[in-house]
């Protein structure tokens, strides 16, 4: 599977891990940075990130910051992008399932490297559903600045 990762400086440690680890397992991943411990903006990343998959060059995305929260609420401003912030397996498997997350985001600062291995198992393992789910992610994605 086409992969693309990124981090800010508090996601740096785990979004290495986690590409190591895929590219070990035989997926082909594109790490967007961040490549230094330095201090940076994750915003710069999460979008890098979500332009890839709504483009098309990846069929997943991989966010790491400190608690996630700051790259899903990026990623989410990219259309055609359904990032979600996951800290548990049942969550990773769910997200796929049920809402065909394309954008995973992890927290640093919150998940262990063990559980954080086993989440992007699952996340990239587990198949959307389709089915009754299907019609709820139209309405999910409909361009309608949420007045219909
Ligand atoms: C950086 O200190 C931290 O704010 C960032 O990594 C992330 O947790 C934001 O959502």
């Amino acid at each position: 599977m086409r992969i693309v990762a990124g981090s800010d400086h508090a996601g740096l440690v785990l979004k290495d891990h986690l590409v190591a680890r895929l590219r070990a397992q035989g997926h082909e991943v594109e790490d967007v940075g961040t490549l230094t411990a330095a201090s940076c903006d994750y915003p710069d990343f999460a979008r890098a990130v979500a332009r890839t998959v709504a483009d098309g060059g990846a069929e997943r995305g991989l966010l790491v910051c400190g608690t996630g929260q700051g790259m899903a609420m990026t990623a989410n401003r990219v259309p055609g992008v359904r990032a979600a912030v996951v800290s548990d397996t049942f969550t990773a498997h769910a997200t796929r399932a049920h809402n065909d997350a394309n954008v995973l985001c992890i927290g640093q600062r919150v998940v262990g490297s063990g559980l954080a291995e086993d989440i992007l198992d699952a996340f990239v393992q587990t198949p959307f559903e389709g089915g009754r789910h299907s019609g709820r992610l139209t309405k999910m994605m409909a361009n309608d600045g949420g007045k219909a």
